[in-house]
């Protein structure tokens, strides 16, 4: 199966099987919390849509995979370049060094710049993504001794993303955008949202609210799944939509904690007896 060509904190890599049965059959899909994207190859891999249209607010993720779809020997042969630069270096307190100044001095001052978000996520802690109240990128180093770089990743995904077509704003305007652009269509879409998790970590400056999210889906007139874990909070804030129970595995809540946790959807729409 694909992996993305970052880890990601939160990723469903995991579970895409699972969630996958779940998921509404329709034409179009609809992604506004991308992430890593292994999702969406998952999807395609498997054909299951025609039309595929998502975002994520974070812009080097965006740039990052538009840039896969539109010059993938050239994202390779950069990716290259940064990751023998890394590996060459002699000394963790190089590789350190390096790690610091990369996000202080270059992503920190323009997050477009998706080389970087790259090697962040490749030599960060455990391929966590996170920002302080000002916007910065803030993850300690991870002191890893290499870093490995699957080329043949980059020329799949670039071959499976030829059509996608990739946004990168707020959820709710992506919404509002693509279901006022697609008009009648819009009835044959399914939005699936993979959101910070109620009480999670910080993928942004700003918090997030799920209680907006939860009062925004539920006024939209078409089929919308959101992936979260089961717990109270949980459970309040999509009190209007219907659960079902996905996986039984382990998150990585922070830094410094590993919990069991239970993986579940909650969604406007009727899935039969599908197990
Ligand atoms: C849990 S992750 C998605 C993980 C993804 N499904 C995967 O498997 O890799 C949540 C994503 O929501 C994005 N995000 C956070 N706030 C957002 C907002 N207001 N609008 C759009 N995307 C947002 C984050 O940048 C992050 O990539």
């Amino acid at each position: 199966m694909i992996k993305a060509p970052f880890r990601w904190a939160g990723s469903k890599a995991k579970i895409t099987s699972e969630l996958f049965k779940y998921f509404k059959d329709s034409d179009t899909y609809i992604e506004p919390f991308l992430g890593s994207g292994v999702v969406l190859f998952r999807l395609i891999q498997d054909r299951k849509y025609k039309r595929y249209i998502v975002n994520d607010i974070n812009v080097a993720i965006i740039e990052f995979y538009k840039a896969i779809k539109d010059h993938p020997f050239s994202v390779i042969s950069r990716l290259n370049h940064y990751k023998e630069h890394y590996n060459n270096l002699k000394s963790m307190d190089l590789k350190k060094q390096f790690y610091y100044n990369v996000y202080k001095k270059e992503y920190n001052r323009n997050k477009r710049q998706w080389e970087y978000f790259w090697i962040l996520m490749k030599t960060g802690f455990n391929g966590l993504y996170r920002e302080n109240k000002k916007g910065e990128y803030n993850v300690p180093f991870g002191y890893k001794e290499k870093i490995t770089f699957n080329e043949n990743e980059i020329r799949q995904i670039s071959n499976l993303i030829q059509n996608v077509e990739f946004h990168c704003m707020d959820y709710r305007h992506f919404i509002n955008l693509t279901l006022e652009m697609m008009g009648e269509d819009s009835q044959q879409s399914f939005i699936y949202n993979d959101p910070p998790y109620c009480n999670s970590q910080r993928y942004t400056k700003d918090e997030f609210s799920n209680q907006a999210l939860a009062d925004y889906l539920k006024s939209l007139n078409i089929d919308v799944a959101i992936s979260d874990v089961d717990n109270k909070t949980s459970n309040e804030i999509y009190k209007y939509f219907f659960k079902v129970i996905v996986k039984d595995t382990k998150r990585v809540i922070n830094i410094a904690s590993i919990q069991q946790s239970r993986e579940v959807l909650f969604i406007n729409y009727d899935i039969g007896t599908r197990t």
